[in-house]
């Protein structure tokens, strides 16, 4: 199998957040093919136009994160039925300046947990019009709506439920997967 490298993206910058909890276990279960790495995002000022001449050092930062992985996985808690702002914010940073769209062409993933029962379902499929948008082929199948009870993922990462472990770990295996096909069609190398 291929090995790629995917930068992943947590939605939140809360101290306790259950996303970078989730993201941990998705390191954690990943094939050895997948090399994850955080893109991090909380030093991003809010991005406005005025930046497009002359991007702030977080910017480039993120920009070059993006450009160095083969794949980007988004682990977002849902806001209000949508993406929190600062994962927007990132988005949009790293999707300009016009014509220097970092997510061209670039595969991603999107995955969340919440407590609610629907589990982030409304905010992923917003994120998925925002990637469609930005012109990255998106791994559609298989969701993952993860509904968050107390102590389902420990602080290590450690998924304390079989059936949960089982399936997080077949998505990263499909991510693999997804992510061999989109390379097969639009080779890394002039890419
Ligand atoms: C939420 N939460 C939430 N949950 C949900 O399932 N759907 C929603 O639309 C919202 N909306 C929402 C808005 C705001 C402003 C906050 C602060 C929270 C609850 C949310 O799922 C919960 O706080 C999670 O713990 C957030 O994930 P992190 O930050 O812990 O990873």
């Amino acid at each position: 199998m291929t090995a790629f490298t995917v930068g992943y993206f947590v939605g939140s910058l809360a101290r306790a957040s259950i996303n970078r909890k989730l993201a941990l276990a998705l390191t954690r279960l990943a094939p050895s093919e997948l090399r994850m790495q955080e893109i991090p995002i909380g030093e991003l000022p809010l991005y406005n136009y005025d930046f497009d001449a002359d991007y702030p050092p977080p910017a480039r930062a993120l920009k070059e994160a993006i450009a160095a992985v083969d794949a980007v996985l988004f682990v977002t808690p849902e806001y209000n039925r949508s993406i929190p702002g600062v994962l927007k914010n990132a988005i949009d940073w790293a999707s300009r300046p016009w014509g220097k769209n970092s997510f061209t062409r670039k595969p991603s993933g999107v995955i969340g947990t919440s407590p609610g029962k629907i589990g982030t379902a409304v905010g992923q499929q917003h994120l998925r019009s925002i990637m469609a948008f930005c012109n990255s082929p998106l791994f559609n199948a298989i969701e993952a709506y993860i509904q968050f009870t107390p102590g389902l993922i420990t602080d290590a990462g450690e998924i304390t439920d079989d059936s949960t472990a089982e399936y997080l770990r077949n998505y990263m295996v499909e991510f693999h997967g997804y992510i061999t096909r989109v390379y097969m069609a639009l080779p890394r190398t002039g890419a």
